[in-house]
């Protein structure tokens, strides 16, 4: 297989562990500050989740980190290399989803990423043999042929992606890469950026949806109106809210009373109670607390049928943590976003 450099940045590869390091990045529209002092890092190799709603500075972070938009406070670098000071090397170590926008309809799949290909300095047999890899790695091979204008809303997002390919950057940002789509090609989008990840790309995606940064992501940072109001993985953002559930089934239902005074002695809350279906439910303060029920009813010789811990979802957490939810309405509804505000056009 021959692979082709086109700078001496990206043959070497970048040294850097950080693949994203932002410090209190500002934009400013206006009297309005849409980004509000983000600190951000990114560990090489991982996805990385930006989760917020319509508005909260997503794009314009994104935007800001891939050159596109100038930062108006705070510092940002990709692989150790200054965003603001060295854009031109920036730009070769990014993968950019959103460029789409500007390709002439009319040409074929093939053809555009022929072109991105040349435009990005490959010569005429590279560039063909990137776009034939490229489709059949997105699974676009019967498209080949088809003129852009003819495609769905999927198929253009993972022509998109492929397009943001072409120079295999080390880091791809994806601006909410599933909007819009159907839960099915949502799902083929999922298993691109899994296989993306396993040969070794690091991933900042960008969503609003609670679902896709707990599938994809492994730390989240939630952004609302400009700040980042929380971050760890999707298991620690969850325990931070400590709404665990310990759901517990009896093999008897005359053990009922019994498990629940332990419960409340042990926990100080008294459980929620549902003696035909032998069950009780208890909100723990701790995720740890499980354990310590669980010791209580063995040794009053209390036996348990079933035992669950179910833990917040991240629409709780969201909800905790900002006082609005995303104003999403489901994944599987059409979301509020269009295509256009999504884009990550250049600005000059
Ligand atoms: N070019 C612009 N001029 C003025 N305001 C903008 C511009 N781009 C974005 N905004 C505003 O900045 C805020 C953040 O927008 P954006 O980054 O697109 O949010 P998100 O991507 O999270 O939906 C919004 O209030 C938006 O209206
Ligand atoms: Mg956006």
């Amino acid at each position: 297989m021959t692979t082709h450099h086109f700078s001496t940045e990206v043959d070497s590869g970048p040294t850097a562990e950080l693949a994203v390091e932002a410090h209190g990045l500002v934009k400013v529209f206006g009297d309005q500050r849409a980004v509000d002092g983000v600190d951000l890092v990114v560990r090489r190799g991982e996805v990385f989740g930006v989760l917020g709603p319509n508005g909260a500075g997503k794009t314009t972070m994104l935007k800001m980190l891939a050159t596109l938009l100038p930062i108006d406070g705070g510092e940002g670098s990709i692989f150790g290399v200054d965003v603001r000071t060295n854009p031109h090397v920036v730009r070769q170590l990014l993968g950019v989803t959103g460029q789409y926008a500007s390709v002439d309809e009319n040409l074929t799949a093939t053809e555009n990423l022929v072109l991105f290909g040349r435009l990005q300095g490959l010569s005429r047999p590279a560039a063909r043999e990137t776009a034939a890899r490229l489709l059949t790695q997105f699974g676009l091979e019967e498209a080949a042929t088809k003129q852009i204008a003819q495609f769905s809303g999927g198929m253009r997002r993972r022509l998109d992606l492929a397009a943001s390919l072409i120079t295999r950057p080390p880091l791809i940002f994806l601006d909410e890469p599933t909007t819009g789509l159907d839960p099915r090609t949502r799902g083929q989008m999922w298993t691109t950026i899994r296989e993306l990840v396993e040969q070794g790309s690091t991933i900042l995606l960008t969503t609003q949806y609670l679902d896709e940064a707990d599938q994809l992501a492994d730390r989240i940072a939630v952004i609302d109106q400009g700040r980042k109001v929380a971050e760890g993985t999707s298991d620690e953002l969850k325990s931070s809210v400590g709404r665990s559930t310990l759901q517990l089934q009896l093999v008897s239902a005359d053990d009922i009373p019994v498990a629940a005074s332990i419960a409340e002695r042990l926990i100080g809350e008294s459980p929620v109670l549902t003696p035909e279906a032998r069950r009780m439910n208890i909100a723990l303060q701790r995720s740890d607390q499980a354990v310590d029920v669980l010791v209580g009813l063995r040794e009053q010789q209390i036996h348990i049928d079933s035992v669950t811990v179910q833990k917040p979802s991240l629409d709780e957490v969201f909800l905790a943590l900002t006082g609005h939810d995303t104003g999403e309405g489901g994944a599987d509804t059409d979301p509020p976003t269009g295509r256009d505000s999504n884009d990550l056009e250049a600005v000059r």
